[in-house]
C-alpha cells in the first residue's frame, strides 16, 4: 500500500508539473469524481460511438493538459515509451483484449499486480476522473492502437 501511494505521488507530482498550477480545482474536481455515483453512461462501447472531440479530450487528459491525470508520466508522450509501462500502441495487451471496455476496465481499476514491468498502475493513472474523461482517455488510447 506504501508503493502505491508512493506511486500516486510520483504522479501528482508530474501532474503539478505538466499542468501549470490550478492544483486546488484538480482537487476538488478530484473530489467531485470520487463522489459521483455509479457510471450508468458506461454502457456503450461501440468504437463507432467515439466522436472527435472525445479524442481531443482524451489526447489533453493523457498529457496532463487538463483533469488531474498525466497518463504520459508513466507510459511517455507516445504512449509507447515501454519502459516503466506498457507501449499502448501495438497490439499486444498484458490486461484485457485490448477492447475499448476492455482499457476502460484497466483504467478504471489500475494495475495492482503487474505481470511485465516493476511498478503499478494506481486506480485512473492516479486521481480519480469524471466518468466522461475516463472514458475520452479510453477513447483516445483504444484509437491509438486500431486506427
Ligand atoms: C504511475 C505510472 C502509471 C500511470 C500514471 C499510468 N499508468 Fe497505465 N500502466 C502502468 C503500469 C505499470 C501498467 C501495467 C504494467 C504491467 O502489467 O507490467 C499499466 C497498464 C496500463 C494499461 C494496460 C495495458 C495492457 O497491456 O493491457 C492501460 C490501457 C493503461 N495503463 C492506460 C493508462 C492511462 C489511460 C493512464 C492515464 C489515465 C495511465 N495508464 C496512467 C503505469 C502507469
Amino acid at each position: 500500500m506504501r508503493h502505491l501511494m508512493h506511486l500516486a505521488a510520483i504522479a501528482l507530482v508530474a501532474t503539478a508539473c505538466g499542468g501549470g498550477g490550478g492544483e486546488s480545482a484538480a482537487d476538488s474536481s478530484a473530489a467531485a469524481a470520487s463522489t459521483e455515483a455509479a457510471p450508468a453512461a458506461a454502457a456503450s462501447f461501440d468504437p463507432a460511438t467515439i466522436t472527435p472531440a472525445m479524442l481531443a479530450q482524451g489526447d489533453s487528459l493523457f498529457h496532463g493538459l487538463i483533469g488531474a491525470t498525466s497518463c504520459q508520466a508513466c507510459h511517455g508522450a507516445d504512449a509507447a515509451q515501454g519502459t516503466v509501462a506498457p507501449v499502448l500502441t501495438d497490439a499486444e495487451w498484458l490486461h484485457s483484449d485490448g477492447s475499448w471496455e476492455g482499457i476502460y476496465k484497466t483504467v478504471q481499476a489500475g494495475v495492482s499486480q503487474p505481470k511485465k514491468f516493476t511498478s503499478m498502475m494506481p486506480p485512473d493513472g492516479g486521481i480519480p476522473m469524471t466518468e466522461e474523461h475516463r472514458r475520452a482517455v479510453t477513447a483516445y488510447v483504444y484509437k491509438l492502437s486500431h486506427k
